[in-house]
């Protein structure tokens, strides 16, 4: 409980700080619920964000990183995909999803006729952990508020989760991945639809099939038509 409370405090002063960051001085919360996401509230572009955090030391990852990796895409992007943490060949160019997995996501925003420069590609957190292992709660805590005012900049319209960490921890639940996936939930009043990870399709080619349904899903809440 103890420990459940010092994180609740560190995360309202890391929003804080990185409201104060973008130029807002002044939060208003209604009582009792969820801060939805307003695009008057955005006093700053999406670059001159990326440009004031990329310097970030607020946890300690900021000292193993090669690069921070702000994430990539149109600013103005309808679907937004969040990964977990960025592995070797991202820290190493500053890009999220560019080693295998990233070719394979790259493929499926291919498939429902997009191309990666319309979406815009982030994750949980900015720097590798190292050895790739999860990211600590600490961790997500310093860092959730710049993935938040992210997507409170771009405002898309639907966000895919991928794979168990990213749904797990956006959702607040310990649900499997295999439960989540396939359905659309409420984040901060944006769709938000949880599926596999692209680097468990690289181990697991039989779960294509439901990323596929899941795609398809996401493509008809845009609009999209599916290429032929
Ligand atoms: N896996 C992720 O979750 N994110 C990346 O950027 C690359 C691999």
């Amino acid at each position: 409980m103890q420990n459940k409370k010092k994180v609740l405090v560190e995360n309202v002063k890391n929003l804080v700080k990185t409201e104060m960051l973008s130029g807002i001085n002044e939060i208003c919360v209604p009582a009792g619920n969820k801060r939805k996401i307003n695009k008057s509230e955005n006093r700053i572009t999406l670059e001159e964000f990326n440009k004031k955090i990329s310097t970030c030391c607020n946890c300690p990852l900021g000292q193993t990183r090669i690069n921070f990796v702000f994430g990539e895409g149109s600013p103005n992007a309808k679907l937004m995909f969040i990964g977990e943490a960025p592995g070797g060949d991202e820290d190493k160019q500053g890009r999220p999803f560019v080693g295998r997995a990233g070719q394979l996501l790259t493929k499926i925003i291919e498939a429902i006729g997009l191309k990666r420069e319309d979406v815009f590609i982030a994750n949980i957190i900015k720097c590798r952990p190292p050895q790739n292992r999860n990211p600590l709660p600490s961790e997500i805590a310093a860092c959730s508020p710049y993935l938040l005012k992210q997507i409170e900049l771009i405002k898309p319209k639907v966000i895919c989760a991928l794979g168990k960490f990213s749904a797990q921890t956006l959702l607040e639940t310990e649900t499997s991945i295999s439960r989540l996936r396939g359905k659309f939930y409420d984040y901060h009043g944006i769709k938000l639809m949880p599926t596999y990870h692209p680097a468990y399709l690289l181990r697991n080619s039989s779960g294509k099939k439901d990323v596929w349904e899941d795609m398809q899903v996401i493509a008809k809440e845009l609009g999209l038509k599916i290429p032929g």
